[in-house]
């Protein structure tokens, strides 16, 4: 299926690794040009600079002036279509809810609430006066499913997912669509790498970063992770006027770890 991407305008937050640097790679080969927003590069993402069609922008997300200057840097080739927000960042709280402190609250809350506020309104009213765009913000199952182990991730992405459907009632008519995808477990650094939810939850309890990994892979139907690029996949169809009158809805992919319709 030709998705219509080739020649259109992406950016991409928090794209050198895990699933934003999946997004960046699925768009380049549907050969859209991607500007791609991190505070610093990884190697695979330079493979994709050096293929042409993929530029990265180093810059702070959590900064108040970070995400307006990717955007700004984004809209000086021209018009943008696409946007993917999909910085964030997980602590887990192995000592519950009421130690999480008002500077914890505030660091989750700006990076991973206030960048896409902030990136959403660079961009957004470009996209309005063009009279068409599409906006894809990564979430999480944590949106629905409230979880004391990252109660206040859980309450941000909450807050995400709400402040998106605000925003596609408020542009649909301007032919802006706005969409957000829910992953659970996805294999990336977030969970599994260094200081990821496996290590922190292994190091506060008696199983190993493996054993807790393998415990919430089992809590899917489907018994494994998500992969990246599977998220990445269902940017592409967001991304896509294919499906110009899907907006305002939410995507859950998590090998059916959601029991609930
Ligand atoms: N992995 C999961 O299980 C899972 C599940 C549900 C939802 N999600 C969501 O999916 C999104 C991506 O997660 P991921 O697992 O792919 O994370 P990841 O592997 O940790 O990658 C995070 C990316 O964001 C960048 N980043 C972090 N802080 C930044 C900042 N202040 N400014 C600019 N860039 C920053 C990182 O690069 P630098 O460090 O170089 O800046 C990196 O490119 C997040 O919103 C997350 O909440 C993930």
């Amino acid at each position: 299926m030709d998705l219509h991407l080739m020649g259109k305008s992406a950016v991409v937050t928090g794209a050198s690794k895990g699933i934003g640097l999946a997004a960046v790679q699925a768009l380049a080969a549907e050969g859209a040009h991607v500007v791609a927003g991190a505070r610093t590069s990884s190697a695979d993402l330079e493979v994709l600079v050096a293929g042409g069609r993929v530029e990265f922008l180093p810059v702070d997300l959590a900064t108040p002036a970070g995400p307006a200057s990717l955007i700004e840097h984004a809209l000086g080739r021209g018009r943008l279509d696409i946007l993917v927000n999909n910085v964030g960042a997980v602590t887990p709280r192995p000592d519950g809810v009421t130690a999480v402190s008002d500077s914890d609250w505030d660091s989750t809350l700006n990076l991973g609430l206030m960048a896409a506020v902030r990136t959403i309104r660079a961009a957004v009213p470009g996209m309005v006066a063009a009279g068409g765009g599409a906006v894809i913000t990564i979430s999480s199952v944590n949106a629905s499913l409230p979880d004391p182990l990252v109660v206040d991730y859980s309450a941000t992405k909450a807050a995400l997912t709400n402040y998106c459907k605000s925003l596609s009632k408020e542009v649909g008519p301007r032919g802006v669509r706005v969409n957000t995808i829910s992953p659970g477990p996805v294999e990336t650094a977030l969970w599994l790498g260094e200081h990821g939810v496996a290590q922190v939850v292994s190091h506060a309890g008696a199983s190993t970063p493996a054993e807790v990994a393998a415990a919430a892979a089992a809590q899917a139907v489907t018994g494994r992770f998500t992969r990246p690029e599977e998220v990445a996949d269902l940017v592409l169809i967001l991304a896509s006027d294919r499906f110009a009158n899907v907006t305002g809805a939410d995507f859950r992919i998590d090998g059916g770890l959601v029991q609930t319709l």
